[in-house]
């Protein structure tokens, strides 16, 4: 697939290091689907959709730092929408989102409460200064909110926040964030690991299940085409949450 061409329509800044830009075209992705985005003569990368037009960048790196310099009127080469986004599931669903992860999940709750579901939102932000998109899923339903260092809500990193609630009371769970931020809720509640949708992250080359750059182990899931959304339960026994290949294919540990 040839990247189109799109153009950048606005820029809103989040936080300090994180953007939204609006694109020239809304291109129906399902939630949790995610986009190759090309920025000339530098990267190609991976960025999940945070609305049907837009894509929320955190400035991480070279081609990341890139994105969240481009300007209105500037443009970039697209693939997509690729991968499997979230299946919206049940009548009563809980958000868990870590981070720039919550882009995705925004998106995904509205679309849910659009759909006439009942959204409750577990969010985790290291302070209260990196509290991204709060007021789109207060206005979803209930939203348990904690903070690293205690500035606003909860104290203590998310999975703290899984006691102010009753995991049993929800059909379906919806999860993204940083890996160790995922892999702590997963083991915490894995009796419940066949409901939740986790969308995931690993080093993305082709995008099109042909290079095994994002494989997992042992089973050897293609997360760039199988996901990036994958049930948790079929990451139980696999590499997530204890290891991570990088552009070399080579193991490095998990961050977040
Ligand atoms: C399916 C998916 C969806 C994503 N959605 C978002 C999003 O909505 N917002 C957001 O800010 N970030 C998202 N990311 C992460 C984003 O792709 C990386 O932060 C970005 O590629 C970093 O590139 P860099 O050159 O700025 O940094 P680098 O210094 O090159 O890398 C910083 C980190 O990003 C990882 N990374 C670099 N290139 C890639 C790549 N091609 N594939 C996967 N990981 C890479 C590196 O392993 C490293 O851990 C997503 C990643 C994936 C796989
Ligand atoms: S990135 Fe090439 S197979 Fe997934």
């Amino acid at each position: 697939m040839r990247p189109i061409d799109v153009t950048i329509l606005d820029v809103v800044s989040e936080a300090p290091q994180i953007k939204t830009l609006r694109l020239d075209r809304d291109l129906d992705p399902y939630p949790g689907q995610y986009a190759m985005l090309w920025i000339r003569g530098l990267d190609e990368v991976p960025m999940s959709f945070s609305g049907p037009d837009s894509i929320t960048v955190q400035s991480v790196g070279e081609a990341s730092e890139a994105l969240t310099s481009l300007g209105i009127g500037e443009s970039i080469g697209l693939r997509g929408p690729l991968g499997r986004g979230f299946t919206i599931l049940g009548e009563r669903i809980l958000i868990i989102g870590g981070g720039v992860g919550v882009a995705p999940l925004a998106f995904l709750g509205e679309q849910a409460a659009e759909a006439g579901r009942e959204v409750t939102s577990l969010l985790g932000y290291r302070c209260c200064s990196d509290m991204i998109f709060l007021e789109r899923f207060q206005r979803l339903g209930r939203t348990v909110v904690t903070t690293d260092d205690g500035s606003s809500g909860i104290c203590g990193r998310v999975s703290a926040g899984l006691e102010a609630l009753d995991i049993d009371e929800y059909d379906q769970i919806y999860l993204c964030g940083p890996e160790m931020m995922m892999w702590d809720v997963i083991s915490k509640i894995r009796e419940q690991a066949e409901k939740i949708q986790a969308c995931i992250n690993r080093y993305f080359k082709c995008a099109a299940g042909i290079c095994g750059s994002c494989c997992l182990d042992p089973e050897g899931i293609r997360v760039c085409v199988e996901g990036p959304v994958i049930r948790a339960d079929r990451l139980l026994e696999s590499e997530f949450g204890r290891y991570r290949r990088g552009p070399t294919g080579g193991k490095g540990p998990c961050r977040g």
